[in-house]
């Protein structure tokens, strides 16, 4: 069968902000661009981002980028890496700037300019008093900044292909990326998209985990894409659990909450943070906050009749506060926890939010992979925002540098690809075998008969990695974890899909999305296990302290038989001294 095909300068897979900032570096510079996206891009998980944007824009109280990045490095446990830390939290600053100049509606300040906002794990001057640091469009910054976004892409004609799922990754045999399978999720069609270039900006993993503020469309697609392309994920053990997620839902309530005065208490009544972090109190690290909230209702200091949680305070705020500054807060909480935050308490519970590790890169986006002597680019591919690691979150993020991630390196990844494309204006040739195995893996899903349900088989998988990978690790639970993934690894070739039709076959794209979710949460489990030491968001009872002589370092997992490898942590910035590990306290 002839495919059609299609040809490209580049491909960007994913249109959330990454993808979309980069595209509209490329498309200005009027290089061809595709963006492939499994949802219409205004849906892609991006705008559901609440609380802001990290910049050392100094607005409302002395800052600098220089503060900005010790922060970032203290906050990720001294395991990110300095250079690409200076390079983002430098490029913070004109990135905003250009955000506002495309049309994000930024909130203001009664002097007009940007509205900032504190958030958790920010200080002046290395350690001082709370920064005032994040750029907020009220509590719906992702919603402002990824409708602009796309308005400028369309502007720029940009060629979107909306609602079609990538299946994977096209190469050569010496490894060169060509391109991506993907299909028309409403007609079932299939369409060879070549492209000089391909930029996997795909998002997060967090439906890896059943209970999680991400949306049903992260389910680590451009990290699994990767890894059977043969490149490891970094640092997949750091999963961040955001401290207050809607009990028993996940959805997200902002650190945004607790940047304009609200805070936690426990079944006591009593605002416990001050016990465990001082200084910050309800705005240290998320990794501190939700490690708190679990410990209070471990030691029997939860709420409600099964004293499962936590409540986070806002009803002593003005509700002029709240309707201007948190109205989204208000309304997911009326609707998903049934409380009106300005009358009463929220109830929350730690929510899986974001994966610190991913696919490998440098500051520039280029996918790289440790080699014997050094490392080396996988020509062609590029990564960037949540699914990738550049590694600027190390073992812990910083809430507020999300956005800005994806942002800082979507857009230095668009610059960059803009090189390679004028460096290497050709085409290279797409080998049959290539597409031939990508069709394969696709076909396996046409096999007839009965067998396990996709959903029976996805809800088994998720409780596993709740309950096997969670805020608390030990080995005996992580090794169980690891055993019970392996056989629904086994059993995944016993899932048949009932419906076999071709037109919006939603059963056949949740089939290959279970395929990337399992690779994904094998990375996590495996990565987890190995990591014999507390840092960041990895804690393990086990081995309470961190250990800079063994683990100051960046973990890596193959899937070719779950192996493991290690690479240093890059501790020189740019420009500036180092900020060597020391102990970590809010
Ligand atoms: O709490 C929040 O608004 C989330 C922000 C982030 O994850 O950066």
């Amino acid at each position: 069968m002839k495919l059609q095909t299609r040809q490209f300068d580049t491909l960007i897979i994913g249109a959330g902000g990454a993808g979309l900032n980069a595209a509209l570096q490329l498309a200005n510079a009027d290089l061809d661009v595709a963006v492939v996206s499994k949802v219409f891009p205004t849906r892609s998980h991006t705008v559901a981002a609440q609380g802001g944007v990290n910049a050392a824009l100094a607005n409302v109280e002395p800052d600098n980028w220089h503060w900005h990045m010790f922060d970032t490095v203290k906050g990720s446990d001294y395991l990110g890496d300095q250079d690409a830390i200076e390079f983002m939290c430098r490029e913070a600053i004109p990135t905003v700037y250009e955000l506002e100049h495309d049309g994000v509606p930024f909130s203001r300040l009664e002097n007009g300019k940007i509205y900032q906002r504190a958030f958790g794990g920010q200080s002046q001057n290395f350690g001082g008093d709370q920064a005032v640091r994040t750029c907020a469009a009220a509590d719906r910054t992702g919603h402002a900044i990824l409708h602009t976004l796309y308005a400028q892409n369309v502007r720029a004609a940009t060629h979107f292909f909306d609602e079609y799922f990538a299946i994977d990754l096209l190469r050569d045999e010496e490894g060169v990326i060509l391109g991506a399978l993907v299909m028309q999720i409403e007609s079932g069609e299939l369409l060879l998209l070549e492209s000089k270039t391909t930029l996997l900006a795909t998002g997060g993993c967090g439906q890896v985990f059943r209970t999680t503020s991400n949306a049903r469309i992260n389910t680590g697609d451009g990290m699994a894409m990767a890894l059977r392309a043969g490149v490891p994920l970094q640092d997949m053990e750091f999963f961040q659990f955001h401290p207050t997620g809607i009990l028993s839902k996940g959805m997200l309530i902002s650190e945004g909450v607790r940047g304009e005065g609200g805070y936690l208490i426990n079944g006591d009544g009593e605002r416990f943070m001050p016990k465990y972090a001082p200084h910050a109190k309800d705005l240290a690290s998320r990794d501190v906050v939700s490690r708190s909230i679990m410990t209070e209702i471990k030691e029997g200091r939860g709420c409600g009749p099964k004293g499962d949680h936590v409540l986070l305070k806002v009803d002593h705020l003005d509700e002029k506060i709240i309707m201007k500054r948190l109205p989204g807060i208000r309304e997911l909480s009326r609707i998903f926890a049934g409380v009106d935050p300005v009358e009463e308490p929220i109830p929350v519970f730690p929510t899986a939010h974001y994966v610190m590790g991913g696919i490998p890169t440098d500051r520039f986006g280029r996918v790289i992979v440790p080699m014997r002597h050094g490392e080396q680019e996988i020509p062609g591919l590029y990564a960037a925002g949540e699914c990738a690691c550049a590694s600027v979150h190390g073992a812990n993020r910083l809430g507020g540098n999300s956005l800005l991630d994806i942002l800082v390196f979507g857009r230095a990844a668009g610059k960059d690809i803009i090189d390679f494309v004028r460096e290497n204006p050709n085409h290279r040739q797409m080998p049959e075998e290539s597409v031939e195995r990508v069709m394969q893996r696709f076909r396996r899903w046409e096999q007839p008969g009965e067998g396990i349900s996709v959903r029976q088989l996805r809800e088994e998988f998720r409780k596993i990695m709740e309950d096997h990978a969670g805020v608390f690790r030990v080995e005996e639970v992580m090794q169980e974890g690891v055993e019970l993934l392996q056989e629904i690894r086994e059993r995944l070739t016993e899932v048949r899909l009932k419906d076999q039709s071709s037109c919006f076959n939603v059963a056949r794209t949740e089939a290959l999305e279970l395929e990337n979710m399992i690779d994904v949460g094998m990375s996590i489990a495996v990565s987890a296990l190995h990591r014999k030491e507390s840092r960041g968001a990895h804690s393990r009872p086990d081995y309470p302290e961190r250990d800079d002589q063994q683990w100051l370092k960046h973990s890596l997992y193959y899937l070719e038989d779950d192996q493991m490898d290690y690479k240093p942590v890059r501790t020189r910035p740019l420009t500036v001294e180092s900020f060597p590990p020391k102990e970590r306290v809010y």
